[in-house]
């Protein structure tokens, strides 16, 4: 057997943590994926494979806070067709409950096939013989089986941070078993929740020659552990984030600024289909209507971070949510008391902790969401324990805090009354929910996330 001793820990993202932006500056980018790995990456000093966001002005490698960041270089055509096309038309809508209708077209599997096949190229070429390899989310599903090729003997993980689908919505792909190939060449498969490990499991055994239980399949004589690794958030960069004097006062200020002295209920959101905004916005409209809330007693506050705006259905979204912010605006905001502050920006993480810690309640309320860091990231600002969080039954975090006010988002009526309730709750119980998702945050943090995978990749 090859000696695997220290294995250099090499991570295949569709894009690097950082990107250049307008400013000509380099920025981190967004997203759950990036917020969670870049931490255990700067602990490793690994190497990041991905791609950087545009073709301009790109070194051919470079360390980034003690990263390696090795860019791959995808014609623009093909990352079109892999990224806007097979990736974000396809994948992300049919895995995420198909809550838009997802396309199938064969020119975009193409390039997925293509896509992918570069990027294995790239981190075989950036890596050296050491290598353990980390593959992550929808984008390269195939990369597992083409590095398994490559290299026999080498360790490859795999984690999805968005959720796996049942098997009835997994048979509509066309290129089902490919896919189901492409993921079994990794000795671990990793998903947010179990349940999303045993759809997996299933598909696998239904759709290739897999055979096995929900936990351990076996191919061609290889084993394949399969499971549930919640994700999470570095809590002591955010809990130091929230103790910093600065953003204590940035976070007063803005409650004097768009609370004055009313509920401040915060949403935080990619603007995307996904996380459910239009419906958390009527909900709140409908509360306001029939006067179960008050602008003279709260605010809502929706932060959208822009998204995938090449793709029709965010700009859709985005028009949708904009439409909706003014319509309530225009018949509940009087002067000094406006309804809705909508600020459509990515924040910086300090700006990001002053809303957290402005707020009184945290509305996270996507139709569909493999974890939601954004919750997490709330969980661990409130060091005194207070405020509240309204958690939708159909974000993997809810497996987790069970403490927080779980809604049903397309309950319309559970919504506006979760609400009113969420802003009344009595100052005790809402001290006691916090304390213990506190504790159980605190007790899974990242870097336990990346060590529990890590440690089932080095036993495999
Ligand atoms: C989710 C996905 C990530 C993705 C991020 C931002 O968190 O799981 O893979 O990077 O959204 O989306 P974008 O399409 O801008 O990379």
């Amino acid at each position: 057997m090859p000696d695997r001793r220290r294995s250099h820990l090499v991570v295949l993202a569709n894009r690097l943590p950082v990107h250049r932006a307008g400013d000509g500056e380099w920025h981190t980018s967004p997203g759950g994926l990036v917020g969670a790995v870049l931490p255990i990456m700067k602990a490793r000093a690994g190497t990041w494979v991905g791609w950087p966001g545009s073709t301009s002005r790109t070194p051919s490698s470079w360390t980034h806070e003690g990263v390696r960041l090795s860019p791959v270089s995808v014609p623009e055509r093909e990352m079109d067709e892999h990224y806007g096309g097979m990736s974000n038309r396809t994948l992300w809508p049919l895995f995420h409950d198909a809550i838009r209708a997802p396309e199938f077209e064969p020119k975009w599997w193409d390039s997925y096939e293509s896509t992918n096949e570069r990027f294995v190229r790239r981190a075989l070429h950036a890596a050296g013989k050491r290598a353990q390899w980390w593959v992550h989310d929808y984008h390269l599903m195939l990369a597992p089986r083409l590095l398994r090729v490559a290299r026999p003997y080498s360790r490859v993980g795999f984690f999805l941070h968005i959720p796996f689908p049942p098997e009835e919505l997994f048979a509509w792909l066309p290129w089902r078993r490919q896919l189901l190939e492409g993921l079994l060449g990794a000795d671990v498969v990793g998903f947010q929740t179990h349940a999303e490990a045993r759809n997996f499991s299933r598909a696998a055994r239904r759709w290739t020659r897999a055979e096995g239980t929900d936990h351990e399949l076996q191919i061609d004589d290889r084993r394949i552990r399969v499971g549930a690794f919640p994700i999470s958030i570095d809590v002591d960069v955010f809990e130091s984030a929230a103790r910093d004097p600065a953003v204590i006062a940035r976070a007063q200020q803005i409650r004097r600024r768009v609370g004055a002295r009313r509920r401040v209920i915060l949403a935080v959101d990619r603007i995307d289909y996904t996380k459910g905004i239009e419906l958390r916005l009527e909900a709140f409209e409908a509360a306001l209507a029939r006067g179960d809330l008050s602008t003279d007693r709260c605010v809502l506050v929706q932060i959208g971070v822009p998204s995938r705006e090449a793709t029709p259905e965010y700009v859709e979204t985005r028009d949708r949510v904009e439409r909706l912010v003014g319509r309530i605006n225009g018949q509940f905001s009087t002067p000094g008391r406006v309804a809705v502050h909508y600020f459509r920006r990515q924040l910086p993480r300090e700006e990001l902790v002053s809303y957290y810690l402005a707020a009184d309640v945290m509305l996270v309320t996507p139709l569909r969401d493999g974890m939601n860091l954004v919750a997490k990231e709330f969980i661990a600002t409130r060091l005194d324990n207070s405020g509240v969080l309204v958690l939708s039954e159909f974000a993997g975090a809810a497996e987790q805090f069970r403490r927080a006010l779980i809604v049903n988002p397309r309950d319309f009526a559970g919504m506006a009354a979760t609400l009113k309730r969420a802003i009344s709750l009595p100052h005790r119980e809402s001290i006691m929910r916090m304390a213990i998702m506190r504790m159980m945050l605190r007790r899974h943090d990242v870097h336990e996330w990346a060590e529990t995978f890590l440690q089932a990749l080095e036993r495999a």
